[in-house]
């Protein structure tokens, strides 16, 4: 299933404007059904790769205005907790990579009204309206996916996207840390999709990546296309030195065998 086709099927199950508790699990369902789909996270990383070659974070994997939909991947550096915000509209959420808290509060004194921890390969939803706030409990970096609904605002200027305003619960990121972090995400959850396709989306990664991370895809792609892989070796030995370079050479003798 490509994205395209989970949000026509959404769309024949959900009525964006009009979504209710029974429509909204039942999208839930579907959202979770499509993150087990090894073919629907392979075009999700596409699309995400490819909108992270032309902006800095948090890409769009679809979008239809006419329909008042979004689709975003979302990284959630760990410990990193945004502030409680309001959502107008309802919400779909999975999770793809590791885990993310989200907390509902009470709008009138913003206590916590429930908790919910989500797992790689869960899916939740959000009826609007809705205050909440998402944390990343973990130490490694949480990616999560999230269809937005535009649909019957109900305040005109309301924000219905994941904000990322408030950072961290540590003081420590920097954002080419960021970068590298969900970039590192990224080639994990690029090795779980199929021999076919993991090759074209590490290679994208490789080319978004530093040195580090350019490493890193290498490793991963020598488990799946050893040709792609010595043609990104040839180009990374001529930027590294020392014991990067050593592990370079070092894959690359194995891979000549
Ligand atoms: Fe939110």
């Amino acid at each position: 299933m490509d994205v395209e086709s989970f949000i026509g099927a959404l769309d024949r199950g959900l009525d964006f404007g009009n979504a209710d508790a029974a429509l909204m699990r039942r999208a839930r369902d579907h959202l979770q059904q499509a993150l087990g789909d090894e073919s629907f996270l392979a075009d999700c990383l596409d699309r995400s790769l490819d909108e992270l070659s032309r902006t800095l974070s948090n890409p769009c994997v679809f979008e239809a205005p006419d329909r008042g939909i979004d689709v975003r991947m979302v990284f959630w550096p760990p410990r990193f907790e945004n502030a409680p915000h309001m959502h107008q509209t309802w919400t779909l959420t999975g999770v793809l990579h590791n885990i993310v808290e989200i907390r509902t509060y009470h709008a009138t004194d913003l206590t916590v009204q429930q908790l919910y921890l989500g797992r790689k390969g869960s899916a939740g939803y959000l009826l609007a309206p809705c205050m909440h706030n998402v944390r990343n409990p973990s130490h490694e970096t949480s990616v999560s996916l999230h269809v937005f609904s535009q649909a019957k605002q109900l305040q005109p200027l309301a924000p219905s996207c994941e904000t990322l305003t408030q950072v961290p619960a540590t003081d420590s990121l920097d954002y080419s840390g960021t970068r590298k972090l969900t970039l590192m995400a990224l080639i994990d959850l690029a090795t779980q999709t199929s021999g076919v396709v993991a090759p074209h989306l590490l290679n994208k990664v490789f080319a978004l990546g530093d040195r580090g991370v350019k490493l890193q895809a290498i490793k991963a792609m020598s488990g799946f296309d050893l040709e792609e892989t010595s043609d990104r070796i040839r180009e990374l030995l001529l930027i590294t030195s020392g014991e990067d370079h050593a592990h370079l050479k070092h894959i690359w003798l194995k891979l000549s065998r």
